[in-house]
């Protein structure tokens, strides 16, 4: 495999290189670094089979120069923070869906026709099927995110049952360990940075996700992946939610992060049930799907979170990269 990753420097695309580089692939790293991070790719550089090319998701022919060799591209660029797309109403349309479209043009353009992406759980709105299962109704979109994210799954099998090829979508829950940059852990971490006493929680805590570990969400992938389940799946698309079968509501990970951290905060909730516009109170995929592949995640909850603040603990320096 000559694999083709955007989003190459960022939280888990760093991690999913330095996979498929230890397995022996050859990489094309792609990213514009507007918030992956130099130093994720460290380890990757030192390797002779890795060549990263900075460049925008927005930028067509680029886009095309840069794929040219590539046989799979792994598209995990994105915007990739629900809660604020309200505040730039614009940047999920551009930087999701128009630069997913792109994406497709260049595979395209250079003959590629497997394509593995990185959805979301958001995409399910407030579902009301729990464990939410693939083929749940139709949702209702809550967040421009997910409605993004809707609009380029749309694309990428439109494209594929169009032109031939092969998807692959992973509709990841939270996903969390080393590199993570953004989430609530990160965001409970930097505040008891600055205040250890006190601990501003949105929402009223009770909020339900069931967090998944990087390294288990890239299992999962190229499991899948490698097992090529996309040409029996219809129309050539396999669909898998990415998840683990428990859960934790928001003040339980506060805890724990709080523990870890030898710390005994006071916790301020802002109320509500959910954290913000578009955040849903329970995201609770199942992973039936994916467990017939005979995966099954290797880190509980918990141990996700730890692991998250254990990372964010020897890697300070990243607060200063990020708001
Ligand atoms: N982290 C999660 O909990 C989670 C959950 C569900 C889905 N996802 C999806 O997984 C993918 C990766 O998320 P992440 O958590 O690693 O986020 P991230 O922000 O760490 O990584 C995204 C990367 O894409 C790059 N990028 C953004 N816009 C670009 C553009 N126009 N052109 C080129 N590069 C661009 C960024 O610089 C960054 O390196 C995203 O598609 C995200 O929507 C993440």
């Amino acid at each position: 495999m000559r694999a083709f990753v955007t989003g190459a420097a960022g939280f888990i695309g760093s991690n999913l290189v330095d996979r498929l580089l230890a397995e022996g692939e050859s990489v094309v790293g792609w990213d514009n670094f507007s918030t992956g991070q130099e130093r994720f790719l460290a380890k990757a550089r030192r390797q002779p089979n890795f060549t990263m090319i900075r460049g925008d998701n927005l930028d067509l022919p680029a886009l095309k120069a840069a794929m040219a060799g590539c046989d799979f591209v792994f598209h995990l660029a994105a915007s990739a923070d629900v809660r604020f797309g309200l505040d730039h109403p614009r940047r999920d349309l551009e930087q999701n869906t128009i630069a997913t479209h792109n994406v497709l043009e260049a595979m395209r353009a250079n003959r590629i026709e497997r394509i593995a992406f990185s959805s979301t759980g958001s995409i399910y709105g407030e579902s009301t099927v729990f464990p939410t299962p693939e083929d749940a109704p139709m949702p209702v979109q809550t967040s421009l995110y997910g409605a993004s994210k809707v609009a380029c799954e749309g694309l990428i099998s439109a494209y594929c049952e169009g032109y031939g090829g092969e998807a692959y979508l992973f509709r990841f829950v939270s996903i969390l360990g080393e590199r993570y940059t953004h989430g609530h852990v990160y965001d409970f971490y930097r505040q008891l940075r600055v205040q250890p006493d006190r601990l501003r929680v949105l929402g009223d805590g009770t909020q339900r996700k069931s967090y998944l570990h990087v390294h288990d969400c890239i299992d999962a992938i190229l499991r899948v992946v490698r097992a090529r389940t996309a040409p029996a799946a219809p129309h050539r698309t396999a669909i898998y939610n990415l998840g683990t079968d428990s859960w934790c509501a928001v003040s339980d990970s506060a805890r724990w992060i709080a523990a870890a951290l030898g710390l005994n905060p006071r916790l301020d909730y802002a109320g509500g049930i959910r954290g913000w516009a578009g955040d849903s109170p329970f995201i609770y995929l199942a992973t039936d799907r994916i467990r017939a592949t005979g995966w099954k995640p290797q880190l509980t909850i918990e141990q996700a979170v730890l692991r998250s603040v254990h990372w964010l603990r020897d890697n300070e320096w990243v607060f200063d990269c990020r708001t």
